[in-house]
């Protein structure tokens, strides 16, 4: 891999049973993969517990909170990202609960880092979900891309297979937003490393 190549987590937010969330990542994780900029790190919260029951003190005092144990490898994957992708379904106007723990038990994970998104759902085509996230990572000092990929009734899109019917529209989204990952990904791990965000005037 050249020395360039960032490291993208690419986040599947729903956990729930018969979740059509894999479906989508998987497809978005074969374009970051073929764009050539990232190596690409699947993240499926389904794999982690992720209680409701928070720290007692908030992030802002207590930065390093203490974990769950089984959450360690959740929160080492985050933090070595230098780009992330969360893929959203809609539930409620929304983004799922799973995926707001997930973020609520981190903090200086998601500082200075850009994050993009896939959205899948009915009409919206989770729309509703991003921008929604795109206020809660704005509290976390992380930086939202604006271009985003959108399956608005995405159960008309793809096949049984899990493979897009027609490709192009979606393609050149996922590239738009990849291309801007890459320029704001690189700029900012840079600065991170020359001067840490949290320790910055
Ligand atoms: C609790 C719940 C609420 C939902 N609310 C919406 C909604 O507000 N708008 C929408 O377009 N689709 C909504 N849907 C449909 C989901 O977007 C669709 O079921 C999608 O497959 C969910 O993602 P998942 O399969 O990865 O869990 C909802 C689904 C669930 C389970």
């Amino acid at each position: 891999m050249p020395s360039e190549t960032l490291d993208l987590a690419v986040i599947i937010g729903s956990v729930r049973q018969g979740r059509f969330g894999p479906v989508v990542a998987n497809w978005f994780t074969e374009r970051a993969e073929s764009h050539g900029a990232f190596k690409v790190d699947l993240i499926d919260l389904a794999d982690t517990p992720l209680p409701l029951e928070l720290p007692p003190l908030p992030p802002r005092l207590e930065p390093n909170m203490a974990r769950p144990a089984e959450m360690a490898e959740l929160t080492r994957r985050i933090d070595a990202a230098d780009a992330i992708v969360v893929v959203t379904p809609e539930y409620n106007r929304s983004f799922p609960a799973s995926l707001k723990a997930a973020i609520d038990w981190h903090y200086t994970e998601w500082e200075a880092k850009p994050i993009g998104f896939v959205g899948y759902s009915g009409g919206s085509g989770g729309i509703l979900a991003v921008e929604q996230l795109r206020q809660v990572f704005g509290e976390l000092l992380a930086h939202t891309v604006r271009d985003y990929v959108s399956f608005p009734r995405y159960y008309q899109l793809f096949d049984a297979d899990g493979r897009l019917i027609a490709p192009e529209g979606p393609e050149g989204s996922a590239k738009a937003m990849l291309d801007e990952l890459q320029w704001w990904g690189s700029v900012l791990r840079d600065a991170r490393r020359d001067r840490p965000y949290h320790q910055a005037g």
